[in-house]
């Protein structure tokens, strides 16, 4: 099957323009050092993800999305990048990629690579340059450096936050402060310099010209800054509107570097796609997602979302309106490298939210620091309510991304040691919250751990430590059993091919505020109980359902798609 088979619309539904294949693509995140380990040293690798490709077609994705693979002294799980135009040793070579790609690409599936325009690792050649150089050279331009406040200047510049915790200043051996906004060892990069701005240009091509389809744009809503003296304090920060003139966030000149980078994607035929990973107002979502832009944008609504159909219901006629806006399709997301895993999410009491109707605290964050004892996880619920959400948010018009390992319906590890956490959130937080570290831990492809199997992860160990109950979510446990998570994904994700059509979604009334039932193109239908009442349903061409019918209704938390290939 070459790759072009796969970028249409199902020929038996033919449209009258093919979409562009990310439209409504599933797309699955690989996170590559707790994918697959070929070499036996504890870390996933690419040729990891070679040895997988198989596994990665039969699940029925139509494209994969890399975190970062790049030369990184982990200092932040890969998203501290070394060299943006190379791969890590431990994970490979150039070459290595090349196989990947071609691997992935013979089977239809398509590549998305995530770029970290933001900061680079400390180590990257042009830190080490900036601090060898010395103040006011041309090297330390590249990059946010300060003199210091206070006698001296040896207290930081501003009392600025960084987002894993304490200081956003690091002090350096002349006694300059650099600018991070995540971890130390991540310098945040001056954007105002063009020179930054034709290096990404260039990584954009290399990866392009390799035969990349795209790009996820790592915290795409911070590159650009206005640094103008004198600088404010974080309360003035955290007090000015983000209107897109705000120093720090989300500023309307970040969209003349994606303007840019547009003029690269569409310079190759079929043109990249890129996704921005952009924590913004809902408002503002549209300028990321614009063509003249990156072109599509994640929403994470549904991620911070209860598992309760009021809720489910605004995030898609929100995004759905959104994506109208800026003519993009829209996105999905349950689950990724950087929250608790939504089995577990949902397995738990729904969280404290703020005055914005944002989670007051990370969901699961207290789960995790109990080691796993309180609340009480209620693993069935927590599973059952993911497979209903989960083919809630697969029946929706637009893009969905799923996260390596959500296919198995797994579970949060919270019983990770101190000694054992990587997480920068971890070390900076002072124990207020653990960090992500749970839902990074190798994946299990086989039900045994014997000899230092790693579950089927690789004979070197695990990076992460597995814990006992993996096995039993394994991929060779769930693959021989019909009622698994795993066959639900590859079934769902088999049919969605077959069902999916034109964008369009309407809503059909269900007599109930717990339950959301909304029709497709080609007669698609998709009805979702949030609720623990059986719900009566008058279709019988069930496809697919999360949880059996019975007696003509659907039971609660569960979801039922109804359709057949040809309906109308
Ligand atoms: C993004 C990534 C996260 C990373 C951060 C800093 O939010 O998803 O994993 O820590 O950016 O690069």
């Amino acid at each position: 099957m070459s790759i072009v088979d796969v970028a249409q619309a199902p020929a038996q539904h033919p449209i009258s323009e093919p979409a562009p294949w990310w439209r409504q693509a599933a797309v699955y995140q690989i996170y590559p050092r707790s994918f697959s380990d070929a070499n036996g040293d504890g870390l996933g690798d690419l040729p990891g993800i070679t040895s997988k490709a198989d596994y990665l077609h039969d699940l029925g994705i139509d494209a994969v999305w890399l975190s970062p693979f790049y030369p990184s002294a982990l200092a932040d799980g890969g998203y501290d990048v070394a060299d943006y135009r190379n791969v890590d040793p431990r994970l490979g070579t150039l070459t290595d990629f090349d196989a990947m790609l071609d691997a992935l690409h013979t089977r239809g599936i398509r590549v998305v690579v995530d770029i970290v325009p933001n900061h680079t690792s400390d180590q990257h050649a042009w830190f080490q340059e900036a601090l060898a150089s010395g103040r006011g050279s041309s090297a330390r331009e590249r990059y946010i450096f300060r003199e210091g406040s206070g006698p001296d200047g040896a207290l930081p510049p501003t009392d600025w936050v960084a987002a894993f915790g304490g200081s956003s200043w690091e002090r350096v051996a002349d006694g300059q402060w650099y600018l991070h906004n995540f971890a130390i060892e991540q310098p945040d990069l001056n954007w105002s310099n063009p020179e930054v701005r034709a290096d990404f240009l260039t990584t954009l091509r290399f990866w392009s010209d390799r035969g990349v389809d795209g790009f996820r744009i790592d915290v795409a809503h911070m590159l650009t800054k206005d640094l103008t003296e004198p600088l404010p304090s974080q309360a003035q920060l955290d007090a000015l509107p983000r209107d897109g003139m705000h120093p720090m966030v989300d500023r309307d000149d970040v969209h003349e570097v994606y303007a840019e980078w547009r003029q690269v994607f569409n310079s190759y035929d079929p043109p990249r796609t890129a996704v921005a990973e952009a924590w913004v107002d809902k408002a503002r979502v549209p300028l990321y997602a614009s063509p003249d832009g990156l072109g599509q944008a994640f929403n994470f609504d549904l991620l911070e979302a209860d598992f309760d159909a009021g809720q489910f219901e605004t995030v898609v006629r929100d995004n759905l309106t959104l994506a109208e806006t800026s003519g993009s399709s829209s996105t999905w997301v349950l689950s990724n490298h950087d929250v608790v895993r939504h089995a577990t999410r949902y397995g738990l009491p729904q969280p404290a939210r703020d005055d914005s109707g944002r989670p007051a605290r990370k969901h699961g964050a207290d789960w995790v620091i109990s080691g796993g004892v309180t609340p009480v996880l209620d693993r069935p619920a927590g599973e059952r309510r993911a497979r209903a959400a989960t083919l809630f948010m697969l029946g929706l018009p637009g893009s969905s991304y799923l996260y390596q390992g959500e296919e198995l319906g797994l579970h949060e590890v919270a019983e990770i040691p101190a000694g054992d956490r990587q997480d920068p959130t971890f070390f900076r937080s002072a124990g207020t919250d653990l960090g992500r570290d749970g839902c990074r831990v190798p994946l299990p492809w086989e039900t045994g751990n014997d000899g230092g199997s790693a579950f089927g992860f690789g004979t070197g160990g695990s990076h992460l430590p597995q814990p006992a109950w993996f096995g039993d979510y394994s991929v060779a446990a769930q693959s021989t059993d019909p009622l698994s998570s795993l066959e639900l994904y590859r079934s769902a994700l088999s049919l969605r091919r077959t069902l999916q059509t034109g964008e369009h979604l309407e809503w059909i009334p269900t007599g109930r505020s717990d339950v959301l039932r909304y029709r497709r193109p080609n007669g698609w239908e998709i009805v979702t109980n949030f609720g623990t009442e059986p719900y009566p349903v008058d279709r019988d061409d069930v496809a697919l359902a999360s949880r059996a019918l019975e007696a003509g209704s659907l039971p609660g938390e569960a979801t039922v798609w109804f359709g057949s290939h040809g309906t109308d």
